[in-house]
């Protein structure tokens, strides 16, 4: 590994205040080259979600957060009809980026609350306060993920070896990640978890994203294809699989990166527990079951072309290409949130632990 590539320091996401901006790590060049983006205007906001040069359900709550604020900041001199209506228009626009992660709703509707909380405020005042709901959505995202690791380490002990899918480390947060969370407080106990990371077909957020962050880490990791897992677990050599979310329904079905459920479906075949980390905020009250989660289907390129020197499939193929599943909450041993862990029923015990 190159070892002049260092994400240490570098927020995933982060608010430049003297060029009103909003800066993010550009997930699309890792692991090769670590360059920042800032980004001013919504059109461009949209096009890094849709991209996924930011990407991860917090990260991009936090994302949005911050650039409906720098949006805010550039309308500060409008009225108050004309600044809300602009408002409105750009954070629906935002929203229409990706459906699945709720969490890019849920910061949006936190700052539109903020923005049509009282009216007869100067337009200046709303945008400060914009400023401080947005830096809260940051700060909390920090305190939450943490809070996670410390419930998932409890579950988990030391030399333990782990499995995870996707990235939600801390490329997808703001720090600690939420599955990487128990990871990365073991590893500063000196717990020394051995981890397998799913490569991730097709954008390879395991093996490009999940693997270099925990490498730099120092955190003793192995990447697999997706096909490889069930071996792995047959062989008995996983302890615990932990991964993050995008949706959690009511009853506990949880949307998470495609191939999450077909791991999960091993995992209980060979009675490995299987972990999903989630957020207060990737809870999602208003779902009832997974069948109700929108789910992302993306190009056909990413499939046939992308990683590839020459295409691979024929020309015309159809491709099916969801970038979601969601895995049943029967085959899920626990929800790991920051206010503890969440046993089926799910229904009662997700009410019981988020919504106090
Ligand atoms: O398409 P992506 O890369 O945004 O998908 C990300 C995932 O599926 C993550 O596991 C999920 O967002 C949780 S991140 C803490």
């Amino acid at each position: 590994m190159d070892e002049k590539l260092s994400l240490k320091g570098i927020d995933t996401v982060a608010l430049d205040e003297d060029k009103n901006c909003v800066v993010i790590i550009d997930q699309t060049l890792l692991p090769g080259d670590i360059r920042l983006k800032s980004v001013d205007d919504a059109g461009d906001m949209y096009d890094a979600i849709k991209r996924l040069e930011v990407r991860g359900a917090p990260a991009i709550g936090v994302f949005a957060a911050f650039g409906m604020y720098v949006l805010s900041k550039q309308m500060e001199n409008k009225d108050y009809d004309a600044f809300i209506s602009a408002f409105r228009e750009k954070a629906d626009f935002l929203n229409s980026s990706r459906p699945t992660a709720v969490n890019l709703s849920w910061a949006l509707k936190r700052m539109k609350r903020v923005a049509e909380e009282d009216s007869s405020l100067p337009v200046p005042e709303i945008v400060s306060r914009l400023r401080t709901e947005a830096l809260s959505i940051r700060d909390e995202d920090i305190e939450i993920c943490r809070g996670i690791g410390e419930h998932g380490l409890s579950l988990l002990k030391p030399g333990a070896v782990l499995m995870t899918h996707c990235n939600a480390g801390s490329l997808a947060t703001i720090r600690y990640g939420t599955a990487t969370a128990p990871i990365y407080l073991g590893q500063e106990k000196g717990y020394n978890f051995r981890v397998y990371c799913d490569e991730t077909r097709p954008l390879l957020q395991g093996a490009r994203l999940t693997a270099f962050e925990l490498s730099q880490y120092g955190v003793d990791t192995t990447v697999l294809c997706d096909n490889m897992s069930a071996s792995l677990m047959a062989g008995g050599s996983v302890d615990a699989v932990l991964v993050g979310c995008d949706r959690v329904a009511v009853n506990g079905d949880a949307a998470n990166k495609i191939g999450t459920s077909l791991l999960a479906l091993a995992a209980k075949h060979y009675g490995v527990p299987f972990y999903v980390c989630a957020p207060s905020s990737t809870v999602d009250f208003e779902t009832a079951e997974g069948k109700d989660i929108p789910i992302e289907m993306r190009d056909p390129d990413e499939v046939t072309e992308m990683w590839y020197s020459k295409r691979m499939a024929p020309k015309g193929v159809k491709v099916y290409n969801p970038a979601f599943d969601v895995t049943d909450h029967s085959l899920i041993t626990g929800i790991i949130t920051e206010e503890g862990v969440a046993y089926p029923p799910y229904t009662d015990s997700l009410k019981a632990l988020l919504q106090k």
